[in-house]
């Protein structure tokens, strides 16, 4: 197909704001589709993705549109993930795009994720059509959306059409406004090959497969290609579009979306933002905006049971195939045994990923605190990384510390700013600024430390404004503050698994909150136990377990000695799967209450 005939466009919007729904209805008017195929929903094909309602990863694909100046143009549809842990991905899929579909919940109104979004297409130079969704909605409030699209993203209300994926109203303008408005691929004039990987995907028989935007020249099998960000060289073998399935055609061209299968086995040798050149003819710069991702938050996975530690391995390095924002390295614990240090992108991507762990592969496991990568400044002048407190320093050899910040954008309900700003000043925040947003809500510019958001800033976010409230965040830069290493002591012994750095100022409330759940959920031993939080040697709080006997054969009258040895036996199989800390037996559950929530 000519290239000015083709269109390349996503969809972008906030968390729940019918992306999804949106895409099907336009994978089953261009046919692409049949609607009994469209299962509950197509593009959102991982299971987690279904039951949590979110997009994790995008899921191209390739639709053909007879528009009504009688041409036959190909689109190339998108669809992007949401979330802020996954912002990369966002700004990835749009840098493969000349153009956006801005959705809009009609109910809702703009909302955070909107805006950062918004901007990210602009940053991209990217046309943006708004769509406000969801019209059929008897909550619907138009002049209020229409409004909002003039004050808060300055796009001319009149650019807006009225949609709703539910009942198919509004797809046909889409459609139109998508051909007349998006213009066609660019960059296509530059004298080499140069296409853009946005993102990869692992099979087990093709090895891994990139997904690509083609700017300019083509790309067929046995082309010789070279990998731009580290000059890997690599063999074409197949190359093909998505139907969404994936569907082998002769070459790639200019302005087309789809998928190369090279002869590389190592996932990790296709970086998502890099870009594909032919070997013969390299190109001399690279596309706009490559980024190696970096994990912000680590935490340490280990197997429940001993001897799932190597079944856990292998489950990690699968989901690292498709994953490579998500990293692993062995380590271990006193408390837990062999295990992985593990880095995320961010709280979401944390728990997708260890609920896959769980559900797709089998292993129960526990995790640690979560941690942010610190960086601390030595006495001795060095400077070193910490993302796990048992490897902070000596606090003798500790001259200064320093943590990750963010600059979040909350967008608040009037009523509920006072809460908002006592739970940012909880969290050792400063508001920088305030907007009105409309007559109703405000945006807080905030700087947060990220350790402070990282457990339950959003749920508590969403529970203070009733579910109005959301926020988008970016990373800030790094601030010097007063941290130290809180230990946990069970019987005078260390648990390293429950150690986290806390601000001093915090350290009383979170050693003592510690302590008593931790008493609570240890049971009763034969001796007294002591659970204490201690800073450098100095015990700042404490709580103790209860003591009771459990005499299991009190039951057991009479002298059957073989049911005696029975009981017995089943109390030492209830013991074995204790985790012991010295003599004291903690039931594996506890880590995951302790670390849960606090
Ligand atoms: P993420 O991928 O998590 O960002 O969500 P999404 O934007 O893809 O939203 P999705 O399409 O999953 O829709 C979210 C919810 O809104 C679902 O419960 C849909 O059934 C509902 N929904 C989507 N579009 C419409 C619409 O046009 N009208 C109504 N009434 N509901 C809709």
């Amino acid at each position: 197909m000519e290239t000015v005939n083709k269109r390349n466009f996503s969809i972008i919007a906030h968390v729940d704001h019918g992306k999804t729904t949106l895409s099907d209805r336009l994978l089953e008017y261009t046919n692409t589709v049949a609607q009994r195929v469209l299962e509950a929903q197509h593009l959102d094909s991982m299971d987690l993705e279904r039951e949590r309602g979110i997009t994790i990863k995008s899921h191209p694909v390739t639709l053909t549109y007879p528009a009504k100046d009688g041409t036959t143009y190909q689109l190339n549809l998108a669809d992007t993930p949401g979330h802020v842990d996954f912002s990369y991905e966002v700004s990835r899929s749009l840098a493969a795009c000349e153009g956006a579909l801005l959705l809009i919940d009609a109910a809702q109104g703009v909302e955070a994720q909107t805006v950062a979004n918004a901007h990210l297409a602009e940053e991209q130079g990217l046309t943006i059509i708004p769509v406000i969704n969801k019209i059929d909605l008897p909550s619907a409030d138009l002049d209020l959306c229409l409004q909002q699209l003039e004050d808060l993203l300055a796009i001319p209300a009149e650019d807006a059409i009225l949609a709703s994926g539910k009942t198919g109203i509004g797809i046909e303008d889409i459609l139109e406004a998508v051909v007349t408005r998006i213009p066609p691929p660019r960059w296509t004039d530059y004298e080499a090959t140069r296409c853009l990987v946005f993102d990869s995907l692992y099979d087990a028989y093709r090895g891994a497969i990139a997904f690509v935007r083609v700017f300019s020249g083509s790309i067929k099998p046995r082309d010789q290609v070279l990998m731009m960000s580290d000059h890997t060289r690599a063999e074409v073998k197949e190359v093909g579009v998505f139907t969404p399935a994936q569907k082998k055609v002769d070459s790639l061209e200019a302005g087309d979306v789809g998928y190369m299968v090279c002869n590389i086995k190592n996932p990790a040798d296709i970086k998502v933002g890099d870009t594909i050149t032919q070997n013969a003819n390299p190109a001399a710069e690279m596309l706009p905006g490559y980024k190696e991702v970096r994990p912000m938050v680590f935490s340490g996975i280990y197997p429940v049971e001993t001897n799932d530690f190597e079944k856990l391995k292998a489950s990690m390095a699968k989901l690292q195939l498709n994953d490579a924002a998500f990293s692993f390295q062995a380590e271990s614990s006193v408390a837990l045994g062999f295990g992985f240090r593990c880095g995320f992108l961010g709280l979401l991507h944390m728990e997708i990923i260890q609920e896959r762990i769980r559900r797709e592969y089998g292993v129960d496991i526990i995790s640690t605190y979560p941690s942010v990568v610190y960086k601390v400044q030595k006495q001795n002048g060095e400077e070193i990384e910490v993302d796990n407190p048992i490897n902070l320093p000596d606090p003798s050899h500790i001259e200064t510390i320093f943590e990750p910040t963010i600059v979040a954008h909350i967008h608040v309900p009037n009523d509920s700013v006072g809460d908002i700003l006592a739970l940012v000043m909880e969290k050792r925040g400063s508001c920088e600024r305030t907007d009105t947003l409309d007559g109703t809500r405000l945006i807080l510019e905030c700087i947060l430390p990220l350790n402070e958001i990282l457990v339950d800033f959003n749920d508590r976010l969403k529970s203070i404004t009733r579910g109005y409230g959301s926020m988008e965040y970016e990373l800030g830069d790094y601030r010097p503050a007063k941290l130290v290493k809180m230990d946990i002591l069970v019987n005078g012994e260390p648990v390293d698994a429950f150690s986290s750095i806390v601000h001093t100022d915090k350290a009383h409330t979170k050693g003592g909150e510690l302590c008593t759940k931790l008493a609570d959920i240890i049971p009763p031993h034969l001796f007294k136990i002591a659970v204490q939080a201690a800073i450098g040697g100095k015990i700042v709080a404490r709580d103790n377990v209860r003591t009771m006997r459990k005499d299991v054969t009190a039951k057991c009258y009479g002298g059957d000695i073989s049911r005696k040895r029975k009981l017995l036996d089943k109390q030492k199989e209830g013991k074995r799967k204790m985790k012991n800390i010295g003599n004291v037996s903690i039931p594996p559950d506890a880590f995951i209450k302790v670390l849960k929530n606090d």
